[in-house]
């Protein structure tokens, strides 16, 4: 904040989530923006901030930005990556470590007073040795999550929308993997990837998780799959409507549910907010910005 108030006037908002119409209020005269997941940064925000040169998201997704607008316009957009990539694969790990090892439930029954003491066959979850791990995205997150398979014994399949080298066909990968992880970005592409047809391709005994974006799965077809136990159980980062949730979802045991966290470290999160700035220093200064999206 400091280093922004030394070369601009600054407007903060503190509410959390934005209205869209205060945003579309808000952006009028503004040189720049530094705008969150939950801002809709559409044609109409852009076409309020006429004077807008940068556009920096707090965040590695830019799908709540409308970039073929900001850019027609000359606006240059800027995201986070790199600097949250070990702190979100971390998080799937945790969420992987979670729901195989029921954390959510056992977490349930201490809280309710209904525990009675520790016993053998109690709350008996999945091992992670020998078991397949399925990356779908093959990006830097990807990457990370793959690359701590190791750690738990795990072989590893991937999928990436190019057919790289290595890379699986998404069906095989589906039918084949323990554990399947997605690390996509929010597109038209990857909107409802898994549809109620991937579910149903996945092993009775899989799990899923989803640290990208909510609307990559279906979240209802999700819970018709979880209910018909076609799965095993499913961890959930992110929402198709947040923070709205698919209430069935609330009611099923086999399912590990977190409020968007992936990158919530103090350190991530400030390594987020510096890359944000310094792209926006860098736009004002007439300078190439540090992470542009492309
Ligand atoms: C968070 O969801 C991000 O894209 O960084």
């Amino acid at each position: 904040m400091a280093r922004l108030e030394a070369v601009c006037d600054l407007e903060l908002n503190e509410q959390g989530a934005m209205p869209h119409d205060a945003l579309v209020a808000a952006v009028a005269g503004k040189h720049a923006l530094v705008s969150m997941v939950t801002d809709t940064v559409d044609a109409a925000v852009i076409e309020a901030g006429a004077d807008l040169r940068v556009i920096a998201n707090a965040a590695v997704g830019y799908n709540n930005i409308d970039v073929a607008a900001a850019q027609a316009r000359g606006i240059v957009v800027t995201n986070t990556p790199d600097v949250l990539t070990d702190a979100t694969a971390d998080f799937t790990w945790g969420l992987i470590l979670g729901i195989t090892r029921r954390l959510g439930e056992g977490e349930r029954l201490v809280r309710s007073g209904n525990w009675t003491g520790w016993a053998f066959d109690q709350l008996l979850g999945s091992s992670l040795p020998g078991k397949q791990l399925g990356v779908i995205g093959w990006g830097r997150i990807g990457h990370a999550v793959a690359a701590r398979a190791a750690a738990f014994g795990m072989s590893v399949a991937h999928t990436s929308r190019s057919n790289a080298p290595g890379s699986m066909p998404l069906d095989r990968l589906l039918s084949t993997s323990d554990i399947v992880t997605l690390h996509v970005p929010l597109t038209g592409e990857t909107r409802h990837l898994i549809d109620q047809p991937a579910l149903a391709r996945m092993k009775r005994t899989a799990y899923l998780i989803n640290t990208s974006r909510g609307p990559v799965v279906d979240e209802k077809a999700l819970a018709w799959a979880l209910r018909s136990r076609l799965l095993a159980g499913a961890a959930l980062d992110v929402y198709e409507r947040e923070p709205a949730i698919e209430l069935e979802l609330l009611t099923l045991d086999n399912v590990l549910l977190a409020p968007h966290l992936g990158s919530a470290t103090t350190e991530t999160r400030t390594a987020m907010a510096d890359l944000a700035v310094r792209n926006v220093l860098a736009v004002l200064a007439g300078e190439p910005p540090l992470t542009p999206v492309p």
